[in-house]
């Protein structure tokens, strides 16, 4: 059972199927166009979204506002400090702020990031600093159905062969995003970010982690992995940090604040030019771009988020929707993770060719059929058309993220989730794919506009 009870409640939008049917030819078919108060269940992202515990809303409400040195900072950094081991914090406003500062500093063109599968954002600020990002998953990660339990991994002998080939000069930082959020958000194990450890060593390479659900990671390893099973999920989260030399942290996920994250670095000359650029753009060292309130929030956000008993829970609901998505006939990318479940639309909607998006026309119908909004990861997101319009590159899988938000919807909303699909699931022959009508240049699947393409053409 969820290890706490509700004291602050915010009602859901409940809308007709006509008023759903109008907002979706309002937004041209585009999900981020809705409004939020157009949506039940909100599974779009777990980012930003989860609830505040008591303890943080006090936390909140004690927060100081100095603009330089305030106590909110000192306490955020003792927490990030006996958590992660790094001799440098610098406090920035989320994910990719922390990624923009860290990688402009480090990398420049011809230079090469290497990552079991860098995040959108990751990769963008990866290339907006002239760098190339290449993404070596593992092998075990391109069977989407296979169960194993790490297929979050850097695949390591391909990691090897580039640090020790012709382009090993090139390789300016190994990633490992925990979870691995662009790869089905499986975990990574610890044995692989051991190994991945020794490798950059020995190369000189820095080696990160993309932390933002480091706590859910540690968890799945005291599950799964030999060795691990009497540790604590912090235990193994503070040797995970240990294995690095530094991390770029989104503290939406697994901080379970809506704004903040951080830098942790080892170096003290990198962390000095980071500081720089922190104080030019996001903000004084001791708050980069947060309020004191929000240093305080995360704070105790990362101590509460490694309890067991959380974690648990958190798991146990993700295993209880896969349970019931599969009751209703939707396959997922299995194992199911923490964060996410990744349904297999492809596979469901088999009528439905890439370019006609059948991830987007079943996340069109869990809004249309129950209110409930998700994120489409598939050729929509990835797919790549010529200047006809002639489909060049589809995804390798068309899939659905529904996210699960930290300490937010209930047991019964996850049933509802479930009855919406297997009612799609029944009538999933007369689901109508889409075409784009118009799309933006680069990151088309947040302005896309789209219509429903009739049956049988
Ligand atoms: N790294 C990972 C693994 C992420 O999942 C995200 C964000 C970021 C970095 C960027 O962090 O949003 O704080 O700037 N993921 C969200 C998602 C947006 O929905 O998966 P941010």
């Amino acid at each position: 059972m969820e290890p706490y009870r509700i004291k602050v409640v915010e009602p859901i939008p409940f809308t007709t199927r006509q008023q759903r049917e109008e907002a979706l030819r309002r937004v041209n078919y585009n999900l981020f166009d809705l409004r939020a108060e157009e949506v039940t269940i909100d599974l779009l992202t777990d980012s930003g979204t989860g609830a505040l515990s008591a303890a943080q809303q006090a936390a909140g409400m004690a927060g100081d506002e100095s603009y330089s040195g305030s106590r909110s900072f000192y306490r955020f950094h003792e927490v990030v400090t006996e958590l992660t081991g790094y001799r440098h914090i610098l406090p920035a406003h989320q994910g990719r702020a922390a990624e923009r500062v860290l990688f402009s500093t480090l990398l420049e063109p011809g230079k090469l990031a290497l990552s079991n599968t860098h995040f959108d954002t990751t990769r963008a600020n990866v290339e907006l600093a002239g760098a190339e990002a290449r993404d070596l998953p593992c092998p075990e990660a391109k069977d989407i159905d296979s169960p194993s339990p790490f297929k979050g991994n850097i695949d390591i002998d391909e990691l090897r062969r580039i640090l020790t080939g012709p382009e090993g000069h090139r390789v300016a930082m190994v990633v490992t995003t925990i979870t691995n959020n662009g790869g089905g958000g499986q975990p990574v194990s610890m044995e692989n970010i051991k190994q991945t450890s020794a490798l950059c060593r020995a190369h000189g390479v820095p080696f990160f982690l993309d932390a933002a659900r480091f706590a859910e990671n540690a968890w799945l390893v005291t599950r799964n992995e030999w060795g691990y099973q009497d540790r604590t999920p912090r235990q193994v989260a503070e040797e995970a940090f240990r294995l690095a030399d530094g991390c770029v942290m989104s503290a939406k996920k697994d901080g379970i604040v809506h704004i903040g994250g951080f830098i942790g670095l080892n170096d003290g000359e990198l962390a000095q030019r980071c500081e720089l650029l922190l104080i030019a753009t996001e903000g004084f060292a001791t708050y980069g771009g947060l309020a004191g309130r929000d240093l305080d929030m995360m704070a105790q956000g990362l101590t509460e988020v490694t309890e067991p008993s959380y974690l648990a829970e958190r798991a146990e609901i993700a295993s209880y929707l896969a349970h019931r998505v599969h009751a209703a006939g939707v396959d997922i990318l299995e194992p199911p993770g923490m964060h996410a479940l990744y349904l297999n639309a492809g596979r469901l909607l088999p009528h439905i060719p890439p370019h006609n998006y059948p991830g987007h026309a079943l996340a069109v119908q869990l809004y249309l059929v129950g209110g409930i909004r998700s994120a489409e990861l598939g050729s929509l997101y990835l797919g790549e058309e010529d200047e006809a319009g002639n489909p060049t590159k589809s995804a390798p899988y068309e899939l659905v993220r529904l996210a699960l938000p930290r300490r937010v919807y209930t047991r019964s909303h996850y049933d509802h989730v479930g009855e919406t699909l297997a009612v799609i699931a029944k009538h999933a022959g007369s689901v109508q794919g889409f075409r784009i009508t118009e799309q933006s240049p680069i990151l088309r699947h947040f302005r896309a506009t789209l219509e429903p393409v009739p049956l049988g053409y």
